[in-house]
């Protein structure tokens, strides 16, 4: 068998990537280990920068994100007891971002790939990836008890931080960075109204909290947790009594209780594997970077790696140029690591930190205090969240 381009994995980045090259003309074909309803079991983050948006349009998928995503112009900072807003809008000269569920995104990922009848091999297993140093890369996967050779002129490695791609490059020729955060988030999926029309971060003594949302009916909740916590432990109505009291007075009493849909807990992690690019293999979203999901960039990394992959693939086949190809891996990696740097900033700014002690948290409330009164620092808070700007 034979493709152009080979993409392993379909998650976000994986099915835009292929919704791009479909779109060009450029045939590809993705293995995915899982089967395509665990991939959309997953729950994650969904606050899309106005770049992600205009990408999805792009990719011809936008519609229903237009339809039923919720333009936010700004978000909530709880300390103190009391609320501060960050004027989106005001502060980036009339930016938003666009609060649309990765599951609904990924959703409309997969039914514009089966629209467009490209193949995906779903439930592959034992991929593994050959020659991507050469000129004739190849990739192997076994599907319905056949083990299966593809050829390929690109891969694509859109296989998440515990994917096979990253594992497959060489150790020598790959330098990462991590940081590890000492706590977790323990995460709540109901079907109630949201505390808010917009989200609210929360910092509090006993911790970081965060009241966010999937629809007017449907909303996403979190609270810090110890790094040996465990779903388990945690009934409903002992998270929504930790909610109410990390969460503002104004919003604890808002807040509508119902029993949970989802309960999970997660690592926080900032993690970068540098180059992106190893001959003719390329990495792309989680696959070469982890941020902290405070800021919520990870998907919006995903699509601008995508995004830039799939503009030098167009090049290199429509106009024979390997410009861009070559300025892949440093292209992505410096808008990689600002967005790791504000990711890690915002976590660093809400959250307890077990070893920061009193004048740990005093410090943190002396910057929110801040952040509160002074529009420059907010300005550079707000140019963050929603996106900072393409360089070329
Ligand atoms: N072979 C084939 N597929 C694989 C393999 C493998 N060896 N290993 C992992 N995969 C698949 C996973 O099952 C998953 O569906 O690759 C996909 C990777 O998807 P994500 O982990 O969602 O990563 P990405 O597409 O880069 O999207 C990043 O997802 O994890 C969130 O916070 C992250 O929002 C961000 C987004
Ligand atoms: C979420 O809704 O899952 C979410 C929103 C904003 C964040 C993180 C997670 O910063």
């Amino acid at each position: 068998m034979r493709t152009q381009v080979a993409i392993i994995g379909a998650g976000p980045a994986g099915l835009l990537l292929g919704q791009l090259l479909t779109r060009a003309g450029i045939a590809n074909l993705i293995v995915e280990r899982s089967s395509a309803e665990h991939v959309l079991g997953r729950i994650r983050a969904g606050v899309l920068e106005q770049t992600t948006a205009d990408l999805l349009d792009e990719a011809g998928v936008g519609a229903r994100m237009h339809r039923e995503g919720l333009v936010h112009e700004g978000y909530e900072l709880a300390f103190g007891g009391m609320r501060h807003r960050i004027d989106l809008r005001q502060l980036t000269g009339g930016k938003h971002v666009v609060v649309y569920g990765q599951t609904e995104l990924t959703r409309d990922l997969m039914d514009a790939r089966r629209a467009a009848e490209a193949p995906t091999v779903y439930e592959a297993d034992d991929v593994s990836l050959h020659d991507f140093d050469g000129a004739r890369p190849r990739i192997r996967y076994a599907s319905g008890g056949t083990t299966h050779e593809l050829a390929c002129d690109f891969i694509a490695g859109c296989d998440g931080y515990h994917g096979v791609s990253r594992a497959s490059v060489p150790a020598a020729a790959l330098t990462t960075y991590e940081r590890v955060y000492p706590f977790g988030w323990l995460g709540l999926l109901s079907d109630t109204p949201p505390v808010a029309h917009e989200l609210v971060y929360a910092n509090h003594e006993r911790g970081f909290a965060l009241a966010s949302m999937r629809s007017p009916t449907r909303s996403r909740y979190y609270l810090q947790c110890a790094l040996d916590d465990h779903v388990d432990r945690w009934s409903d109505e002992a998270f929504w009594d930790e909610l109410r009291r990390r969460l503002d007075p104004a919003a604890a009493e808002a807040l509508v209780t119902g029993p949970s849909l989802e309960k999970s807990i997660a690592p926080l992690r900032s993690f970068v594997a540098e180059p992106m690019r190893f001959g003719r293999l390329f990495l792309a979203g989680d696959a070469a970077h982890i941020v902290p999901p405070t800021g919520a960039k990870g998907l919006n990394l995903a699509a601008a790696d995508v995004r830039t992959l799939a503009r030098a693939l167009v090049e290199h086949y429509a106009e024979r140029s390997e410009a861009g190809l070559a300025a892949y891996s440093d292209r992505c990696l410096r808008r990689v690591w600002k967005a790791s740097r504000f990711s890690w900033w915002f976590t660093s700014l809400m959250h307890r930190f077990p070893d920061g002690g009193e004048i740990g948290h005093k410090l943190q409330q002396a910057e929110l205090d801040y952040l509160a009164g002074s529009r420059a620092a907010q300005t550079v808070m707000a140019e963050n969240y929603v996106g900072l700007p393409f360089e070329g």
